[in-house]
């Protein structure tokens, strides 16, 4: 027991290290940090940074390093390395969230429902390059077989949020994403309502809100991402390929998986953020206006369990979907699915 308490405080110790050595060379962006200075800074000797240095080149760093000038960053991993990604957290998000790696797990969702059942402090992600029983929206599987692409999920308590509103939560998160990553990396990315994002037609995201609630409170809300960065379409089963695929297939520029998933992160927390201080209805009317990949499509779908066609006109301020249908009357549409139906019909 002694043992392992010891070894995994220790473990802890050189992660927290090897996060702040990280954070200080990110920082320092080209120029280099001083062995000495780091040293100083974490109460520990230059052997050691040297020894840390020399781990983390073991799991795909490669650092150059000039006597009298110290240390740089010359090569970073190409998949998630928590310490890294820690890192840029530290960056980019104030205060960055507790983050919890994990080598493989059934799906992050379902990990962050055990840590809330453990009372740990909310919020909180956790993150994993393979899902071995990822869950998609309607009882569909996600598949989560390929390290390019990132499988993260958060836990929330948003106990003064009405659960009603809990429905417009995943349509403002995926606008604000939507959002971010045209902004941030340029890339064309549209909304397809209600929480998909697509990419030359093909989707590269998918979210999946689960939560507990009691009677007018929300207990816990989950709120899980599957977002295709990297990942190579041509390794995944040929049915998904057929409609999904991934920002570097497209755009054939391989982003930096641990920056833009800090990236990511950030955008969230600060949209989960507005969305609790309630400051989300005219932002989210005006941001699907600009990315909306279905407006004036005509498509079919569900309305409970009866199928409903027409064109689609946007969103009302709560997120649901406006739908034309044949007989000249407008329907809302607040929760379901639909898909592209040709042919095209312009108003
Ligand atoms: C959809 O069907 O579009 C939603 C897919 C949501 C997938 C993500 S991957 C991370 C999290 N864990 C899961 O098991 N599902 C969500």
């Amino acid at each position: 027991m002694t043992n392992y308490l010891t070894m995994s405080l220790q473990k802890t110790l050189h992660n927290r290290i090897n996060i702040s050595i990280l954070s200080a060379m990110l920082k320092a962006g080209d120029s280099f940090v001083s062995g000495n200075d780091l040293a100083n800074a974490l109460n520990i000797s230059r052997v050691s940074i040297w020894s840390h240095l020399k781990q983390l080149t073991k799991e795909n760093f490669l650092f150059e390093a000039i006597r009298n000038r110290g240390y740089r960053i010359q090569k970073e991993p190409t998949k998630i390395h928590p310490a890294l990604l820690n890192a840029y957290l530290n960056l980019t998000s104030s205060p960055p969230p507790p983050l919890i790696y994990l080598e493989e797990t059934d799906s992050t969702n379902s990990e962050v429902e055990r840590q809330l059942l453990n009372k740990i402090p909310t919020p909180f992600a956790v993150i994993t390059p393979k899902q071995t029983q990822g869950r998609g929206r309607h009882g569909r599987t996600w598949y989560s077989n390929d390290p390019g692409n990132i499988y993260l999920s958060f836990g929330f308590k948003p106990n003064n949020l009405p659960p009603p509103l809990i429905k417009s939560f995943t349509p403002w998160i995926a606008i604000k994403l939507c959002h971010h990553l045209n902004q941030e990396f340029n890339l064309p990315i549209q909304i397809k309502w209600p929480n998909d994002l697509v990419l030359h037609g093909k989707k590269i995201s998918g979210m999946l809100a689960e939560s507990r609630i009691d009677v007018d409170s929300t207990r816990d809300l989950i709120f899980g991402i599957g977002l295709n960065i990297n990942g190579n379409p041509q390794t995944w089963p040929p049915e998904l390929q057929e409609i999904a695929t991934s920002i570097q297939n497209i755009t054939g520029k391989t982003l930096n998986l641990n920056r833009t998933t800090a990236s990511i992160i950030s955008c969230i927390l600060s949209a989960y953020n507005q969305f609790i201080q309630n400051t989300w209805h005219p932002p989210l009317l005006s941001l699907w206006t600009k990315y909306d990949s279905l407006y004036n499509k005509y498509v079919k779908g569900f309305h409970g369990s009866t199928p409903i066609e027409g064109t689609a006109k946007g969103i009302n301020e709560i997120g649901a979907l406006k739908l034309l249908l044949n007989n000249g009357s407008l329907l809302l549409l607040d929760s379901g699915e639909i898909s592209f139906s040709g042919p095209l019909k312009f108003p």
